[in-house]
């Protein structure tokens, strides 16, 4: 696939956190591309990494303030603000992100966020306790529901010695992420279109947590495994083989698990999605690349394959990008079967509980039974893509669950419904069969 990034007007938000140092190498990485990149830093992202770095690598002046009076004069923040296609902030710091969510114009990168009607993106990036913080889990949500798309955060090491979820997304899979909004087409996310209703704000009497107090914590103790998304195939360097999936019902089903109370790694192939609460992300493209981060993983009492895995890789990937030839009419290209990573882990001496997942356009009932039993699994989630308002970048699903019995299959029927709750009837429908 090649890029679509080519040509767009990329404004660059850049706010105070230790990570601002990697926004260099985005700027770069976005001009490569073939963006247009102007840069906007906040007071604080210039103790972090100076205006003439990113005025080097951009050709561009960047502005700092809204009350620069010789800036104002070339092009005034509102001109910018419709200017840009996309608005994408990396760093984004909690602070930062609070004050958007509470539509706040007090800086010159805030004032712009609210005044564009360009597609809206950030990478968040603070210290663990910071980004688990409910305040800061709140704001998120907010932000989503106003249109913004969260790329990351990352889990792991991080500068402050902790480890947890709150590292920025490198360079290289925020670009990946830009790309997938672009390619979702203008309507999928913010594009101009805020709602016209007012967004209720939470009452200060209700918890902020997105953790209902009520769920229960039945899978406390419990170590739980789960893969999300698609995985991407490389051709070239520029070029892969991938497929629809947008992750989302594996991470409801990630942030299901962690609520109530498991310890939860999610292997996750390339979205567009902020890491749930608590849980442990693992950032994969290629099948083989999830099948290793799996393994890793493991052991485990229950894994769940929820990503959809391409089936074929390339059977060489080309070092160089692929040429057309004069007078071609056509390309081929020789595919080789990727390993099956929820068979792989049916098939361990020490298995886990092992649930699949079938997304289906034709025989949902035959190929689902058909994959139980193939692929040893314990349960079955089968779901119709073809059906509309669910699947594959929806925010519902209908699903048909199977699992073996008495020499007979069983079956329940799940009616269209929130794929969290969707996520919330699997894991209970799992935990009444775990031994
Ligand atoms: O692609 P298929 O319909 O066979 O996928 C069914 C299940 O198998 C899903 O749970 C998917 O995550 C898993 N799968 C896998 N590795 C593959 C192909 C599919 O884990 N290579």
């Amino acid at each position: 696939m090649s890029t679509s990034l080519f040509g767009k007007r990329v404004l660059l938000g850049i706010s105070a956190g230790i990570a601002a140092y990697k926004s260099a190498h985005l700027a770069r990485l976005l001009k490569k591309t073939g963006c247009e990149v102007r840069v906007v830093m906040t007071e604080g992202a210039q103790a972090f990494i100076t205006p003439l770095t990113l005025q080097a690598l951009t050709g561009e002046p960047v502005r700092t303030s809204l009350l620069d009076t010789e800036a104002e004069a070339g092009m005034g923040h509102i001109e910018l603000a419709k200017w840009a296609d996309v608005i994408l902030i990396a760093p984004a710091t909690a602070d930062l992100m609070a004050r958007l969510a509470h539509g706040h114009a007090d800086d010159l990168l805030t004032t712009l966020c609210l005044a564009t009607e360009a597609r809206c993106i950030m990478a968040p990036a603070m210290n663990q306790a910071m980004w688990r913080h409910p305040a800061t889990l709140a704001n998120a949500e907010r932000l989503e529901s106003f249109g913004w798309t969260l790329l990351g955060p990352d889990a792991g090491d991080q500068a402050c010695g902790d480890v947890g979820p709150g590292r920025m997304l490198e360079p290289e899979a925020i670009l990946s992420g830009l790309e997938e909004t672009q390619a979702s087409g203008p309507d999928a996310l913010h594009g101009g279109s805020f709602p016209t209703e007012p967004i209720p704000t939470t009452p200060a009497t209700e918890p902020l947590s997105p953790t209902p107090a009520t769920e229960p914590r039945d899978l406390a103790g419990k170590r739980v495994v789960i893969t999300a998304g698609p995985t991407r195939e490389a051709l070239d360097p520029v070029r892969y083989l991938s497929n629809h999936s947008s992750g989302k019902m594996g991470y409801a089903l990630a942030t299901v698990c962690a609520a109530r109370g498991a310890r939860v790694t999610l292997v996750s192939g390339p979205v567009a999605l902020a890491t749930p609460a608590g849980v442990e992300r693992v950032d994969v493209l290629s099948a083989v690349e999830m099948l290793e981060a799996v393994e890793s993983a493991l052991p485990c009492d229950i894994f769940i394959g929820c990503a959809a895995v391409a089936d074929y890789r390339a059977a060489e990937v080309s070092s160089q990008k692929l040429k057309k030839g004069d007078g071609d009419t056509g390309l081929t290209l020789t595919l080789t079967r990727n390993p099956d990573i929820v068979a792989t882990v049916a098939a361990r001496a020490e298995r886990p509980f092992t649930v699949g997942f079938a997304a289906e356009t034709q025989s949902l009932e035959t190929h689902a039974a058909d994959k139980l039993a193939r692929k040893r699994l314990d349960l079955i989630v089968a779901n119709d893509v073809t059906l509309a308002g669910a699947g594959f970048g929806s925010d519902d699903n209908a699903a048909t669950l199977f699992w073996p019995g008495e020499g007979e299959t069983h079956r329940e029927t799940v009616s269209l419904r929130g794929k969290a709750e969707l996520a919330a009837l699997v894991i209970d429908r799992i935990i009444e069969r775990l031994d």
